[in-house]
């Protein structure tokens, strides 16, 4: 008691309890290999630190994605198998109405905390599969490889796709972030210029979209399809369109507006995206 009181105020003994958490999390993750060198654990923790703070903001947007997953599995003729892409804190996946629907539920992501494992395991048939969807991390933590774009071009994601019980399969608010850390990484590395790592992080995109496709059974992809910051004085800047990059089924069946960071979580204005929902 002596030690602690002296030393620590309140402010200090929650921040080093929020630090001896985090710690604890990024150690009892589920990582696929490559993923947390290239920072995918520290981004599930950061993530689920958010929502903790603004998930008043994300609510709405989490509601509209498990609403559009639950219709299309309900549209689905045959119910064997769903899978479920980039499911990581499940935050926005419909578990319960996806095990009552399906036979088998495969929950996919790169990372898995340890508190979202423990928590499908009340559902029988969900299962937790820890896989880098890109196929890529392991390569891309290598950026002093001479033949590096040689070998990722030569990259094809196959998971699942000689599965044939899979009826339903969703890209779940993924797609956006696949090439983020790799494309950071390979940036830091001072390797390569910008905009080849900008050509990459393009198809790392598209490449996930034709996987998504290969698939036979019925498919649903929601994904950020414009992101922007929002200036205090409402100017819209630094505005990204991924819709001409991913060439999806146009128009999509549904759009919404997420407010990602709202004010005060930057240091000037506000994260906005327009989501979309497809499904084919
Ligand atoms: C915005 S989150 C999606 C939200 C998530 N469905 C949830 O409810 O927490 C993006 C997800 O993509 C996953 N991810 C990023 N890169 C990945 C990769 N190469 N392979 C598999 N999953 C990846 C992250 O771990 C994260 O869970």
């Amino acid at each position: 008691m002596g030690v602690w009181s002296s030393t620590l105020d309140g402010h200090s003994i929650f921040t080093t309890k929020k630090l001896l958490r985090e710690c604890i999390e990024w150690l009892s993750a589920d990582a696929a290999p490559g993923a947390r060198q290239a920072g995918l654990v520290t981004a599930a923790i950061a993530i689920s630190a958010r929502y903790r703070r603004v998930g008043r903001y994300w609510d709405p947007h989490l509601e509209c994605t498990r609403a559009f997953l639950a219709k299309e599995a309900a549209a689905c003729a045959q119910r064997r198998t769903a899978v479920m892409l980039g499911a990581g804190a499940c935050l926005d996946v419909p578990i319960k109405t996806l095990a009552a629907t399906f036979d088998r539920v495969i929950l996919v992501d790169a990372v898995f905390l340890r508190r979202t494992r423990r928590w499908v395991r009340q559902f029988p048939n969900v299962e937790c599969l820890t896989y880098d969807l890109t196929e890529s991390l392991g390569l891309l933590n290598k950026p002093e490889q001479p033949d590096l774009f040689a070998q990722l071009a030569a990259v094809r994601p196959m998971l699942l796709l000689d599965d044939a019980q899979v009826d339903f399969v969703a890209s779940v608010n993924l797609v956006s972030q696949l090439p983020l850390l790799p494309m950071r990484r390979l940036l830091a590395s001072g390797r390569y210029a910008p905009p080849a790592v900008n050509q990459l992080g393009l198809q790392l995109m598209a490449r996930h979209v034709r996987y998504l496709n290969a698939f036979t059974g019925r498919k649903a992809i929601v994904f950020d399809a414009e992101m922007w910051r929002l200036s205090p004085e409402g100017e819209r800047q630094e505005v990204v369109d991924l819709r001409p990059v991913l060439q999806l089924p146009h128009p999509p069946e549904q759009h919404w507006f997420w407010e990602v960071a709202p004010a005060g979580e930057l240091r000037r204005g506000k994260l906005m995206h327009r989501v979309e929902a497809v499904a084919w």
